[in-house]
Parts: C-alpha cells; sequence; structure tokens
C-alpha cells in the first residue's frame, strides 16, 4: 500500500500515534509546548527519550524519562514516555506509529531537521515527519541554554517545569558541594 492510502487508512479507523524522539536533557517548557501541540493531531504521543544520539547527557536516562513522567499526571493516558536505542523509524513502527513528530524554533534548526526527516522516510517510507512550530515564548531555549543558565544561578524559572528546575539546582549546587566535584553542561 502506498504511504497515503496507509495514513488515509490509519486515520479513519485506528486511533493515530506520534513518536516525539530526542535527547531531553533534560525536557523543557519548550519540548512540553511541542507535546501540547502534538496531542491537537494525533490520538496518542510517545515521548520515545533516546539513549544513544552521541551526546553526553547530563542526567542518565532513568532521571530524564523520570522527570518527563512528573510532567503529566495519571489522567493524562494520551502520552506515554519510553527509551528507544536504534534508529528512531524502527521504534516508530514497531509502536505502529505513523508519524514522527519535530520541533522547529528557528531556521537554524531546519538543514538538520531536513536531513534527518529525508533520511527516515528513506528508512521507511510509511512514517512521515511532521514538524510543529514550536510557541514563540520558546523559540531560543534549548536544553543546553537551560544548563548552562542553572549551572551559573540564573533564573530558569518558567522555562522549564518546578520539578526540572529543582533537579538541574541539585545537579549542579548541591551534589556540587558533597563532591567538589564540576559536573559538565
Ligand atoms: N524546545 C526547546 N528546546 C528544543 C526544542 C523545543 N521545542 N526542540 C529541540 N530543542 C533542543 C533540545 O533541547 C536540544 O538541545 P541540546 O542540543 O542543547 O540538548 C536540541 O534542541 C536538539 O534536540 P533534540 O530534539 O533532543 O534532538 P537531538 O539531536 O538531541 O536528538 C534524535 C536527535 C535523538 C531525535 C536523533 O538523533 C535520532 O533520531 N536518533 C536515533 C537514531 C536515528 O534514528 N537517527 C536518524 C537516522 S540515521
Amino acid at each position: 500500500m502506498d504511504p497515503i492510502s496507509n495514513c488515509r487508512q490509519t486515520i479513519a479507523t485506528e486511533p493515530t500515534t506520534a513518536v516525539y524522539p530526542g535527547t531531553f536533557d533534560p525536557i523543557t517548557n519548550g519540548h512540553l509546548d511541542i507535546v501540547e501541540r502534538a496531542l491537537q493531531l494525533f490520538d496518542r504521543v510517545i515521548i520515545a527519550v533516546a539513549v544513544n544520539v552521541g551526546k553526553q547527557p547530563l542526567f542518565p536516562l532513568d532521571e530524564r524519562i523520570d522527570l518527563i513522567k512528573q510532567c503529566f499526571g495519571p489522567g493524562d493516558d494520551r502520552v506515554s514516555v519510553d527509551a528507544t536505542d536504534g534508529l528512531i523509524v524502527d521504534y516508530a513502527e514497531q509502536q505502529g506509529a505513523c508519524a514522527i513528530v519535530r520541533g522547529l524554533r528557528a531556521v537554524s534548526d531546519f538543514d538538520y531537521e531536513f536531513q534527518l526527516a529525508l533520511m527516515n522516510r528513506k528508512l521507511a517510507r510509511r512514517v512521515d515527519t511532521v514538524f510543529l512550530m514550536t510557541g514563540f515564548r520558546w523559540i531560543y531555549i534549548s536544553s543546553s541554554i537551560i544548563k548552562d543558565a542553572a549551572r551559573h544561578h540564573g533564573d530558569i524559572s518558567g522555562l522549564v517545569p518546578d520539578h526540572v528546575r529543582q533537579a538541574l539546582q541539585k545537579k549542579y549546587h548541591a551534589d556540587n558541594k558533597k563532591s567538589g566535584r564540576r559536573p559538565g553542561v
């Protein structure tokens, strides 16, 4: 079946699922904005926390997942959080998802996102990439910039959920005092 008929059939007969992949080190209000927007289009959104992305995350995988789960109440059964290691299109297919959601903040995101989407399409034609524009308020934030501000005692309230702000404070300032070690960004 060609991708368009497949999508039409999926939309007509089954609940639609999208996978929202990323490192989420840590999750920010910008990411949550994308999840909210995706929920307007899809019945279910799986936030897929990537294990191997060639980054050295500040938060280990289980903490990143836990911080995301705390953003959603028990009633939010349209959102689930999972870890994924491997090709994101394989994961999407395993989950029966018809789309991969990616957020676009600025033109600078576009080159990389376009390349990633084309590669993903080459790997799995049945899974489409859907780009959602991040709300204007979040256009300048990234996990790294938030971590940098937190590390230097900058005020990040309003940019991440409060439990994430506290986790960053603990990571950079409480843990730091105990060990004398300086965690990386
Ligand atoms: N609000 C705030 N920040 C946002 C954002 C938003 N809406 N959207 C993206 N960002 C930030 C992230 O916080 C992240 O910041 P950081 O670089 O400072 O950590 C940055 O933009 C890039 O984010 P992310 O969307 O998490 O992408 P990533 O590069 O970390 O992850 C994967 C990319 C995991 C999706 C991709 O590598 C992947 O799919 N890997 C699996 C293997 C695979 O299938 N590869 C593709 C085919 S070969």
